[in-house]
């Protein structure tokens, strides 16, 4: 089975993904790490160098690129609002939904985040979209209890 996380910038891709993964015993993805690593520099040097037109073909050969079974892959907060066909024909997709109000005080005033500055705007943009995943679950428990719920909703589809 392969599982994508998505889910507004803030919204613990990461952190759960990595605690979902060691439940599963499958091997854990960071997107954006991969991305950086294809890239040979951090995220915020792609956008403020070549844009995002440039770091969404990036994301989307980068993310192409994941066809092993399985995995668990946190992808980055624009990732499914670009490629929601794909990724709900290749694998299990689960959105992490938060309010934005909770969101802006886990994330305060990140520079490393590049459109976060344009954050309450993305995420009433964003918000149909995310709602269009195979599962949405509520990401304001503790990433634990996060991760086991997944886990159930893979198991028992419910
Ligand atoms: C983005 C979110 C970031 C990263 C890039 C673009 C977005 O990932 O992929 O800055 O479009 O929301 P996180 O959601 O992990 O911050």
């Amino acid at each position: 089975m392969r599982i994508y996380l998505t889910g507004f910038m803030g919204s613990g891709k990461s952190t759960i993904g990595k605690i979902l993964a060691e439940k599963l015993g499958a091997p854990f993805i960071d997107l954006d790490q991969e991305i950086e690593h294809k890239a040979n520099k951090s995220i915020t040097s792609i956008f403020e160098q070549q844009g995002e037109t440039s770091f969404r073909d990036l994301e989307k050969s980068t993310l192409e690129l994941f066809l092993m079974d399985p995995f668990v892959m946190a992808t980055g907060g624009g990732t499914f609002i670009h490629n929601r066909d794909w990724m709900l024909n290749h694998g299990t997709v689960i959105y992490l939904d938060l309010p934005f109000e909770k969101l802006v005080t886990r994330v305060g005033a990140d520079p490393k985040r590049p459109l976060w500055s344009n954050s309450r705007k993305l995420y009433d943009a964003r918000i149909e979209h995310y709602r269009q995943a195979h599962h949405l679950v509520d990401a304001s428990e503790d990433p634990e209890k996060i991760a086991d719920k997944i886990k159930n909703l893979i198991y028992q589809g419910s």
